[in-house]
């Protein structure tokens, strides 16, 4: 009789690059990597929590390296994407996840050079990313992408303008790469999680709320079907399900990952 197939994600052996790695999302993308067995490099602006996100890794018994990078620039993308190859010789995960809330506030109010910042961060960082990771999946013949959209990738919230194009911006990048990519084996598909109680929620809910926070946070919960944000592991989990071959015929999504709020 032949076996069950095994329904565990095992990434065993295969190399992954995470950006935004120092952050909540990406640091539990970097940890649940480590612990399906991939080896990752843990790339962020800031070296230290990219460091210290690395070492979590190692600490539990993963291989991790990390490096500061600005995934606005495109020498540092290059930078990084060498130093997968230098250290693996391939990539076969990349978790493009680097962001940014940028200011909130009435799109009116909004200054030109912060709309271009949320711009550079949000659409041209995960740009950067896939011009230089998918030569690297394309040679290969394989490779996952897995693209970090938003709830804001599909409805508008006030005072997050730029922010809100810049994830719709990333579906279209996800979109678009997956199309070009499919024939060479390498899938291109995104997250669009709901409210994860990152650092990067909390900045957006201490502007919004004009200094109250707990009331504000109710509010917003109430309107999530589950009565709960995300947590960073659970959005995490689904990444991994879309970088792994379970997802093998998956290509050019949007995946939602936000309780019902948008059901
Ligand atoms: N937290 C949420 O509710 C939520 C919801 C939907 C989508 N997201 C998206 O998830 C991703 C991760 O966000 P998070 O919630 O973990 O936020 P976070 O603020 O905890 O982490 C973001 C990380 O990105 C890094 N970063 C910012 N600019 C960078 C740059 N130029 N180069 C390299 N690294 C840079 C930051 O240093 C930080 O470590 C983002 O793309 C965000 O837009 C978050």
């Amino acid at each position: 009789m032949a076996p069950l197939p095994r329904s565990t994600i095992d990434l065993t052996g295969r190399a992954a690059i995470v950006t935004g790695a120092g952050g909540g999302i990406g640091r539990a993308v970097t940890l649940a990597l480590a612990g399906a067995g991939a080896r990752v490099l843990a790339v962020d602006i800031d070296e230290r929590k990219a460091g210290e996100t690395a070492g979590l890794a190692t600490d539990g018994g993963g291989e991790a390296f990390a490096i500061r990078a600005d995934v606005t620039r495109s020498d540092d993308v290059a930078g990084y994407v060498r130093a997968a190859m230098d250290r693996w010789g391939r990539i076969d995960v990349f978790m493009n996840n680097a962001g940014w809330q940028g200011p909130v506030m009435p799109l009116v109010d909004v200054p030109e050079d912060a709309f271009d910042a949320v711009m550079a961060v949000n659409v041209k960082g995960v740009f950067l990313g896939l011009k230089h990771v998918l030569p690297v999946m394309i040679a290969q013949k394989s490779g996952a992408v897995v693209n970090t959209a938003s709830l804001a990738a599909r409805i508008a919230t006030r005072q997050l303008g730029p922010y809100v194009a810049s994830k719709h911006a990333v579906l279209g990048l996800t979109r678009t790469a997956a199309l070009e990519v499919a024939r060479s084996g390498v899938r291109v598909n995104a997250v669009c999680p709901g409210p994860v109680d990152t650092p990067l929620m909390r900045d957006i809910e201490v502007s919004q709320s004009g200094g109250d926070f707990e009331a504000l946070r109710k509010r917003r919960t109430s309107t999530i079907p589950q009565g709960r944000y995300a947590t960073p592991e659970e959005v995490a989990g689904v990444m991994l399900f879309l970088a792994s071959d379970l997802a093998a015929h998956m290509v050019g999504e949007g995946v939602n990952v936000n309780g019902g709020a948008f059901s």
